[in-house]
């Protein structure tokens, strides 16, 4: 590949992540990975010697974006060592050498060489990997550290599912599940190091499975009898893969939290079909009908696209009235974009952008709608929220609640501690509480 200078080799560094939460979590663990290398971190980009940035390839917009930041970087630094990781290096790999110039590629299943690629780069040799080893890389890293009140936890990674619009099944690979006992000791060195929410991540977490028969359901419940986790979360999942068992877990497991995140992406039957969802909008409805049914103050959340190749305005009509069937407590939304090597790049009837603009509009002031909605509701309850940071004014803090919404209270509880709070008020983005004081410790009568 490219650049055959060598380099000093880099005494500092910097991970910048993209795109989903797996992403969040590559980053932290190449971070440890470095610093154990003796590397120090940074606080921005622009005082390291080498920046990582570990890319998303989800849609054009987050791919270009990679592009920019590389021009940046080169143009204030041309001495700077730039990684290039994550998906965009895994589906454009040498091309991103021909692009622009970085010292090093590394895809998602080989960033445990990343310590070996820098020092190749910085002794002007080729450093690209983008193989996907049958060994699993998290051998290969180092034990967590310090982390905050909540953590990140990959499960599961790839996709099998081949979603017509979608690039995971070729960044990611194949589906492949963490064994068991890894998982729950990593989830252990994470509550030893600080964390009391653990959210399980996967692209399809839900699809997590063993050899000896055992489901996510059976992993959250392993985790449940972990002193000191105080939340279990997950995601993202699949329709289809939505269990029974996984679904009893909502009903049974108190630290599992009343929320799930369950993309279905249009309401439209021959869209779905379309995107090779292999679920219907009816078998979507009827899942969430049995997740209520256990847990009927569950917070839902989802995915939806808009402007895929074909839609039409009745079909899209559908979403909405799916929106308006389901009421959701959050969402994401997107305007369709054509993945280069997916099978809907290529599909007749491609969108024109300003009616995917006009689509996107209507559907976020659907979702924006029942987002106010959900949280209007809240006020009134008495919840817990787990403290995760400082707020803006003296004395404030920042929480989540149990269904993932940000609250603002008045609080000296500190950083990591779970209060009793009631919820006053409520915003589209966040609610405001206040602390219910801990009942006294009784003194027993003599
Ligand atoms: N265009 C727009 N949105 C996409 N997503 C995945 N691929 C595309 C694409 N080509 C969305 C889906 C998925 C989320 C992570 O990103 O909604 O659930
Ligand atoms: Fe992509 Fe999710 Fe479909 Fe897999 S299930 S192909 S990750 S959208």
């Amino acid at each position: 590949m490219g650049a055959a200078m060598s380099k000093t080799p880099p005494r500092t560094f910097h991970v910048k992540s993209f795109g989903c939460q797996m992403n969040v979590y590559d980053g932290e663990r190449m971070a440890e990975l470095m610093a154990a290398e003796g590397l120090t971190a940074t606080v921005d980009a622009a005082s390291a010697d080498l920046v990582v940035l570990n890319t998303c390839h989800i849609r054009e917009k987050a791919t270009e974006k990679v592009y920019s930041d590389i021009g940046r970087l080169r143009k204030d630094d041309p001495a700077k060592m730039i990684a290039v990781a994550g998906c965009v290096a895994q589906a454009e790999g040498e091309e991103i050498v021909r692009r622009a110039k970085v010292d090093v590629v590394v895809g998602p299943q080989a960033y445990h060489n990343l310590p070996k690629l820098v020092a190749d780069a910085a002794k002007g040799e080729a450093a690209l990997d983008t193989d996907m080893p049958v060994l699993s890389k998290f051998d290969a890293l180092p034990a967590r550290r310090k982390v905050g009140p909540t953590a990140f936890l990959t499960v599961q990674e790839g996709c099998d599912k081949f979603c017509t619009y979608c690039v995971v099944p070729y960044t990611r690979g194949a589906e492949t599940s963490r064994p068991f006992g890894e998982i729950v000791d990593e989830a252990k060195a994470l509550v030893d190091a600080g964390a009391r929410e653990m959210t399980l991540l996967g692209q399809n977490v839900n699809a997590w499975s063993d050899d000896d028969g055992r489901g996510l359901h059976d992993l959250i419940r392993a985790l449940d009898r972990i002193a000191g986790l105080a939340r279990i979360r997950y995601t993202t999942s699949h329709p289809n893969d939505m269990t029974q068992e996984l679904i009893d877990a909502h009903r049974d497991v108190e630290k599992l939290m009343p929320f799930l995140h369950l993309p279905v992406q249009a309401g439209s039957d021959r869209v779905l079909r379309a995107m090779n969802r292999s679920h219907t909008r009816d078998s979507y409805l009827r899942v969430l009908d049995r997740v209520r049914a256990a847990r009927p103050d569950i917070a839902l959340s989802g995915d939806f696209i808009v402007g895929f190749p074909g839609e039409t305005e009745a079909e899209f009509a559908e979403t909405l009235s799916l929106i308006d069937e389901v009421r959701h407590a959050q969402a994401f939304s997107f305007k369709y974009s054509p993945r280069p090597g997916t099978p809907a790049a290529t599909m007749d009837g491609q969108i024109a952008p300003e009616v995917m603009d006009e689509r996107l509009q209507r559907l976020q002031e659907a979702l924006n709608r029942d987002q106010l909605a959900f949280n209007k509701a809240s006020v009134g309850r008495r919840c817990a929220v787990l403290i995760e940071r400082r707020g803006k004014l003296p004395g404030q803090m920042l929480g989540k609640s149990p269904w993932l919404q940000s609250v603002h209270l008045q609080t000296d509880a500190p950083i990591g501690s779970i209060v009793e709070v009631e919820l006053l008020s409520a915003g589209p983005n966040s609610l405001t509480a206040r602390e219910i004081p801990s009942p006294p410790v009784s003194v027993a009568a003599a």
